[in-house]
Protein backbone atom coordinates (compact mmCIF):
# COMPACT_ATOMS: atom_id res chain seq x y z
CA UNK A 1 0.00 0.00 0.00
CA UNK A 2 1.55 3.39 -1.05
CA UNK A 3 2.43 5.88 1.50
CA UNK A 4 0.64 8.82 2.77
CA UNK A 5 3.19 11.42 3.36
CA UNK A 6 2.53 15.18 4.84
CA UNK A 7 5.16 17.15 3.56
CA UNK A 8 6.23 21.14 5.02
CA UNK A 9 7.73 22.84 1.93
CA UNK A 10 9.34 26.19 4.09
CA UNK A 11 10.15 28.03 1.50
CA UNK A 12 12.62 31.06 1.85
CA UNK A 13 11.42 31.08 5.89
CA UNK A 14 12.45 31.05 9.18
CA UNK A 15 15.63 32.68 11.16
CA UNK A 16 17.57 30.29 13.02
CA UNK A 17 15.47 31.05 16.63
CA UNK A 18 12.93 29.91 14.73
CA UNK A 19 14.25 27.19 13.42
CA UNK A 20 15.31 26.09 16.61
CA UNK A 21 11.99 26.30 18.43
CA UNK A 22 9.97 24.29 15.39
CA UNK A 23 11.91 21.73 15.45
CA UNK A 24 12.47 21.45 19.55
CA UNK A 25 8.63 21.49 19.52
CA UNK A 26 8.18 18.82 16.82
CA UNK A 27 10.79 16.28 18.65
CA UNK A 28 9.28 16.61 21.45
CA UNK A 29 5.24 15.79 20.26
CA UNK A 30 6.82 13.25 17.86
CA UNK A 31 8.44 10.52 20.17
CA UNK A 32 4.87 10.34 21.74
CA UNK A 33 3.03 10.39 18.14
CA UNK A 34 1.99 6.84 16.70
CA UNK A 35 1.96 8.04 13.82
CA UNK A 36 0.88 6.21 9.91
CA UNK A 37 1.85 9.44 7.67
CA UNK A 38 5.90 9.79 6.77
CA UNK A 39 6.71 13.48 7.97
CA UNK A 40 8.86 15.23 5.36
CA UNK A 41 9.79 18.78 6.19
CA UNK A 42 12.01 20.88 3.56
CA UNK A 43 13.83 23.98 5.24
CA UNK A 44 16.15 26.24 3.93
CA UNK A 45 19.29 24.70 3.00
CA UNK A 46 21.15 26.40 5.38
CA UNK A 47 19.10 24.93 8.37
CA UNK A 48 19.52 21.37 6.77
CA UNK A 49 22.02 20.12 8.70
CA UNK A 50 20.81 21.20 12.22
CA UNK A 51 17.16 19.62 11.07
CA UNK A 52 18.80 16.45 10.98
CA UNK A 53 21.30 16.97 14.21
CA UNK A 54 17.84 17.71 16.22
CA UNK A 55 15.90 14.91 14.35
CA UNK A 56 17.97 12.34 15.05
CA UNK A 57 16.02 10.30 17.04
CA UNK A 58 12.81 10.88 15.08
CA UNK A 59 10.77 9.64 12.52
CA UNK A 60 10.96 12.75 10.71
CA UNK A 61 12.20 13.25 7.06
CA UNK A 62 14.04 16.20 6.02
CA UNK A 63 14.87 17.08 2.13
CA UNK A 64 15.96 20.42 0.39
CA UNK A 65 14.46 22.48 -1.88
CA UNK A 66 16.29 22.17 -4.99
CA UNK A 67 19.59 20.56 -6.57
CA UNK A 68 21.74 21.23 -9.51
CA UNK A 69 22.21 18.55 -11.68
CA UNK A 70 25.83 18.15 -11.64
CA UNK A 71 27.97 16.38 -9.02
CA UNK A 72 30.54 19.11 -8.38
CA UNK A 73 31.90 21.97 -10.35
CA UNK A 74 32.33 26.03 -10.94
CA UNK A 75 28.50 26.39 -10.23
CA UNK A 76 28.60 29.39 -8.22
CA UNK A 77 25.83 29.15 -5.57
CA UNK A 78 24.49 25.83 -6.07
CA UNK A 79 24.11 22.68 -4.73
CA UNK A 80 24.49 18.74 -5.90
CA UNK A 81 22.42 15.71 -4.44
CA UNK A 82 26.41 14.02 -3.52
CA UNK A 83 26.30 16.81 -1.36
CA UNK A 84 23.02 16.59 -0.09
CA UNK A 85 23.80 12.85 0.51
CA UNK A 86 27.16 13.53 2.26
CA UNK A 87 25.22 15.45 4.65
CA UNK A 88 22.69 12.69 5.07
CA UNK A 89 19.51 13.85 3.86
CA UNK A 90 17.30 11.67 0.95
CA UNK A 91 14.75 13.99 -0.59
CA UNK A 92 14.69 16.78 -2.55
CA UNK A 93 11.92 18.87 -4.47
CA UNK A 94 12.27 19.44 -7.90
CA UNK A 95 9.99 21.88 -10.74
CA UNK A 96 8.57 23.89 -8.07
CA UNK A 97 6.20 26.42 -9.85
CA UNK A 98 8.34 29.30 -8.46
CA UNK A 99 11.13 27.29 -9.65
CA UNK A 100 9.51 27.25 -12.85
CA UNK A 101 8.06 30.70 -12.82
CA UNK A 102 10.31 32.85 -10.96
CA UNK A 103 13.60 31.62 -11.81
CA UNK A 104 12.98 30.15 -15.47
CA UNK A 105 13.58 26.13 -14.69
CA UNK A 106 12.02 24.65 -17.88
CA UNK A 107 10.47 21.04 -18.12
CA UNK A 108 14.27 19.99 -19.71
CA UNK A 109 15.98 21.35 -16.59
CA UNK A 110 13.34 19.39 -14.23
CA UNK A 111 14.28 15.93 -16.21
CA UNK A 112 18.04 16.62 -15.83
CA UNK A 113 17.27 17.45 -11.94
CA UNK A 114 15.36 14.13 -11.74
CA UNK A 115 17.74 12.62 -13.43
CA UNK A 116 20.86 13.17 -11.65
CA UNK A 117 18.89 12.67 -8.09
CA UNK A 118 17.75 9.14 -9.19
CA UNK A 119 21.16 7.88 -10.03
CA UNK A 120 22.50 9.12 -6.81
CA UNK A 121 19.75 7.42 -4.84
CA UNK A 122 17.92 10.50 -3.77
CA UNK A 123 14.24 10.16 -3.48
CA UNK A 124 12.73 13.23 -5.75
CA UNK A 125 9.03 15.34 -4.74
CA UNK A 126 8.51 16.21 -8.80
CA UNK A 127 6.04 18.97 -8.64
CA UNK A 128 3.25 19.68 -11.38
CA UNK A 129 0.69 21.69 -11.48
CA UNK A 130 -0.93 24.36 -14.11
CA UNK A 131 -1.71 27.96 -13.95
CA UNK A 132 -5.13 29.72 -13.79
CA UNK A 133 -5.19 30.66 -17.58
CA UNK A 134 -4.36 26.70 -18.10
CA UNK A 135 -7.17 25.86 -16.34
CA UNK A 136 -9.94 28.16 -17.88
CA UNK A 137 -8.40 27.36 -21.38
CA UNK A 138 -8.96 23.84 -20.56
CA UNK A 139 -5.58 22.95 -20.95
CA UNK A 140 -5.10 21.40 -17.65
CA UNK A 141 -4.66 17.72 -18.29
CA UNK A 142 -2.35 18.60 -21.62
CA UNK A 143 -0.16 20.44 -18.98
CA UNK A 144 0.07 17.94 -16.49
CA UNK A 145 0.87 15.24 -19.28
CA UNK A 146 3.87 17.72 -20.54
CA UNK A 147 5.27 18.00 -16.91
CA UNK A 148 5.26 14.54 -16.90
CA UNK A 149 6.25 13.67 -20.14
CA UNK A 150 9.43 16.11 -19.88
CA UNK A 151 10.11 15.47 -16.36
CA UNK A 152 10.33 11.75 -15.79
CA UNK A 153 11.71 11.52 -19.82
CA UNK A 154 14.32 8.29 -19.38
CA UNK A 155 13.33 7.31 -15.95
CA UNK A 156 12.92 3.41 -15.53
CA UNK A 157 10.42 1.66 -14.23
CA UNK A 158 12.67 0.50 -11.33
CA UNK A 159 13.55 4.13 -10.60
CA UNK A 160 9.92 4.75 -10.01
CA UNK A 161 9.83 3.87 -6.07
CA UNK A 162 12.06 6.47 -5.36
CA UNK A 163 10.01 9.30 -7.01
CA UNK A 164 6.65 10.81 -5.17
CA UNK A 165 4.79 13.54 -7.33
CA UNK A 166 2.79 16.66 -5.94
CA UNK A 167 0.18 18.10 -7.98
CA UNK A 168 0.35 22.06 -6.52
CA UNK A 169 -2.27 23.86 -8.96
CA UNK A 170 -0.30 26.92 -9.45
CA UNK A 171 -3.71 29.35 -9.09
CA UNK A 172 -4.01 27.54 -5.44
CA UNK A 173 -0.35 28.53 -4.20
CA UNK A 174 -0.16 30.79 -1.18
CA UNK A 175 -3.59 32.11 -2.20
CA UNK A 176 -5.81 30.44 0.43
CA UNK A 177 -7.71 28.63 -2.94
CA UNK A 178 -7.51 25.26 -2.51
CA UNK A 179 -8.59 23.25 -5.03
CA UNK A 180 -12.05 21.51 -4.07
CA UNK A 181 -11.22 17.87 -3.16
CA UNK A 182 -13.16 17.03 -6.39
CA UNK A 183 -11.13 19.38 -8.84
CA UNK A 184 -8.31 17.77 -7.02
CA UNK A 185 -9.49 14.66 -7.13
CA UNK A 186 -9.50 14.42 -10.62
CA UNK A 187 -6.14 16.22 -11.42
CA UNK A 188 -4.61 13.24 -8.96
CA UNK A 189 -6.72 10.70 -10.67
CA UNK A 190 -5.58 11.62 -14.27
CA UNK A 191 -1.61 11.85 -12.83
CA UNK A 192 -2.48 8.07 -11.62
CA UNK A 193 -3.51 6.68 -14.93
CA UNK A 194 -0.78 8.52 -17.15
CA UNK A 195 1.74 6.65 -14.38
CA UNK A 196 -0.14 3.64 -15.03
CA UNK A 197 -0.13 3.68 -18.71
CA UNK A 198 3.45 4.84 -19.00
CA UNK A 199 4.82 2.62 -16.34
CA UNK A 200 2.13 -0.17 -15.56
CA UNK A 201 -0.88 -0.42 -12.90
CA UNK A 202 1.72 -1.75 -9.93
CA UNK A 203 3.46 1.27 -10.32
CA UNK A 204 0.62 3.59 -10.33
CA UNK A 205 -1.00 1.46 -7.55
CA UNK A 206 2.49 2.58 -5.22
CA UNK A 207 2.93 5.91 -6.20
CA UNK A 208 2.44 8.43 -3.34
CA UNK A 209 0.66 11.72 -4.76
CA UNK A 210 0.75 14.49 -2.70
CA UNK A 211 -1.80 17.98 -2.97
CA UNK A 212 -0.13 21.38 -2.45
CA UNK A 213 -1.72 24.77 -2.80
CA UNK A 214 -3.35 26.52 0.38
CA UNK A 215 -3.96 23.82 2.39
CA UNK A 216 -4.77 24.44 6.10
CA UNK A 217 -6.11 22.63 9.09
CA UNK A 218 -9.54 23.34 7.84
CA UNK A 219 -9.62 21.99 4.56
CA UNK A 220 -6.89 18.81 5.10
CA UNK A 221 -9.78 16.41 5.94
CA UNK A 222 -11.58 16.17 2.50
CA UNK A 223 -8.57 16.31 0.58
CA UNK A 224 -6.69 13.73 2.14
CA UNK A 225 -10.23 11.12 2.11
CA UNK A 226 -9.78 11.58 -1.81
CA UNK A 227 -8.96 8.11 -2.84
CA UNK A 228 -6.37 9.35 -5.29
CA UNK A 229 -4.84 11.72 -2.58
CA UNK A 230 -1.90 10.10 -0.80
CA UNK A 231 -0.83 13.52 1.47
CA UNK A 232 0.04 17.10 1.07
CA UNK A 233 2.72 19.36 0.53
CA UNK A 234 2.18 22.07 2.85
CA UNK A 235 3.37 25.63 2.31
CA UNK A 236 2.23 29.06 4.88
CA UNK A 237 0.49 26.39 7.08
CA UNK A 238 3.63 24.56 7.93
CA UNK A 239 5.43 27.10 8.76
CA UNK A 240 3.12 26.71 11.84
CA UNK A 241 4.34 24.16 14.46
CA UNK A 242 0.52 23.74 16.05
CA UNK A 243 -0.93 24.10 12.49
CA UNK A 244 1.24 21.33 11.24
CA UNK A 245 0.77 18.94 13.93
CA UNK A 246 -3.02 19.76 13.86
CA UNK A 247 -2.98 19.07 10.07
CA UNK A 248 -0.90 15.17 10.72
CA UNK A 249 -3.51 14.68 13.29
CA UNK A 250 -6.31 15.03 10.77
CA UNK A 251 -4.93 13.31 8.24
CA UNK A 252 -4.28 10.09 9.94
CA UNK A 253 -7.77 9.85 11.09
CA UNK A 254 -9.17 10.35 7.96
CA UNK A 255 -6.84 8.45 5.27
CA UNK A 256 -9.44 6.98 3.06
CA UNK A 257 -7.60 3.31 3.74
CA UNK A 258 -5.99 1.20 5.74
P1 LIG B 1 0.83 27.08 0.33
O1 LIG B 1 0.43 25.92 1.19
O2 LIG B 1 1.39 28.23 1.08
O3 LIG B 1 -0.25 27.45 -0.64
O4 LIG B 1 2.07 26.56 -0.58
C1 LIG B 1 1.95 25.34 -1.25
C2 LIG B 1 3.27 24.99 -1.84
O5 LIG B 1 3.75 25.67 -2.73
C3 LIG B 1 3.99 23.85 -1.28
O6 LIG B 1 5.08 23.48 -2.06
Amino acid sequence: MRKIIIAGNWKMNKTLDEVNDFFKGISEWEKDFEHRCQILIFPSNIYIQIALKMLDENNIDIGVQNIYYKDFGAYTGEISPKMILSIGSKYSLVGHSERRNIFHETDEEVNLKVKSLISNGVNVVMCVGETEEEREAGKTEKVLEQQLNYGLKDILPPDMKNIILAYEPVWAIGTGRTATPEIAEQAHKFIRDWISQKFGKNIAAEISILYGGSIKVSNIRDLIAQEDIDGGLIGGASLKLEDFKEIIKISEKNINRQ
